[in-house]
């Protein structure tokens, strides 16, 4: 990987994903380009070995050569099933976060990014992150599409309106890195980028605690379960929320769903699109009547329910020196730089 680091082709690695990542696409591109030179070579050694050498040249019988074809057909399958074990494998590290680290509400919008940690903390186009410990981000979008990326991080994931998208990542080493919106969403696109400042734990505390939060996102939360009339039906006409989040839900139509925090949101703004089973499809939908800060609050409090340990100050010391992925798969070798 050295030759990729001198030559400035890869971004600093930063997270757990960044080596197996590198490895992966280093193997891509020596695949890709051997063939592609392999095929050069023939295409050029072929039309001179068995050029035309007389106008009334006419070639000779040939025979298939069933081992040679076998052949041909047989390694490039076999290498392509790699690539796709591979990447399958790293892809499926990648989509699945330890249940265990700290979850960060981002918003995007034209042409900034919101980002909200448990505890209330806000910050705008920058982001401060323990190092060592598990980060997801569940992100939305308050007007068109963006996307979230962190090169360093070997992470990026389409933000959208209307619907929450996550990624994580655990950082491996302190610095500040990079942050960009890469999709293309407007005028500014290209000024829609940002600081990802990785900090120690005990950094990354004092930082939370230089900052005065008047309320945690679940205590506007609970506010807004009181003001917008939630618990007059949720436990009695309608399901009881504690101990909701993060567990299956069963549907009237019999099916199962994992409420996560998509969950909750469409379960508020589209009441009607998964009903929980035994109880009548009577909710109002809350669509135009919350703010996308708003949203966030209410999933936030509907996370404490029923849930001994909030989220607000995350014990970072549980959170360190987890195995790095939560992949019961073995997959390819996953390789330290
Ligand atoms: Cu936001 Cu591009």
């Amino acid at each position: 990987m050295s030759i990729f680091r001198s030559l400035h082709l890869l971004p600093e690695s930063a997270s757990t994903f960044a080596g197996n990542y590198n490895w992966l696409a280093a193997f891509l591109l020596l695949v890709s380009t051997f063939f592609t030179g392999l095929i050069f070579v023939l295409i050029v050694y072929f039309s001179l070995r068995y050029r035309r050498r007389a106008p009334d040249e006419v070639p000779g019988e040939t025979q298939e050569w069933a081992a040679l074809e076998i052949t041909w057909i047989v390694i490039p399958l076999l290498i392509a099933l790699v690539m796709f074990g591979w990447g399958a494998a790293l892809f499926d590290t990648m989509r699945r976060p330890p249940k265990q680290g700290i979850t960060i509400n981002v918003q995007g919008k034209q042409w900034m990014w919101k980002t909200q940690h448990p505890d209330g903390s806000r910050e705008i186009n920058e982001l401060h992150v323990p190092v060592g410990v598990p980060i997801r981000l569940v992100m939305t979008s308050n007007d068109v599409i963006h996307d979230f990326a962190i090169p360093a991080m070997r992470i990026k994931q389409d933000v959208l309106p209307g619907r929450f998208t996550e990624e994580w990542f655990t950082a491996t080493k302190t610095g500040e890195f990079e942050l960009f919106c890469s999709e293309y969403c407007g005028t500014d696109h290209s000024l829609m980028r940002g600081k990802i400042t990785v900090l120690e734990p005990h950094e990354y505390e004092a930082w939370l605690a230089a900052h005065t939060i008047s309320e945690t996102p679940a205590q506007s939360g609970e506010r807004l379960f009181v003001s917008q009339g939630c618990q007059q039906c949720h436990g009695q006409i309608a399901p009881s929320l504690a101990g909701v989040f993060g567990h299956e839900q069963i549907l009237t139509d019999g099916s199962h769903v994992l409420a996560d925090e998509n969950y909750l949101r469409e379960s508020i703004l589209n009441p009607q699109a998964k009903i929980a089973a035994g109880y009548p499809p009577i909710m109002p939908t809350y669509t135009g009547r919350l703010t996308p800060d708003q949203l966030f609050d209410l999933v936030a409090y509907i996370k404490t329910l029923g849930n001994e340990s909030p989220t607000t100050r995350p014990n970072l010391d549980t959170m360190i020196n987890q195995p790095p992925a939560v992949n019961s798969s073995p997959g390819p070798q996953r390789s330290k730089e």
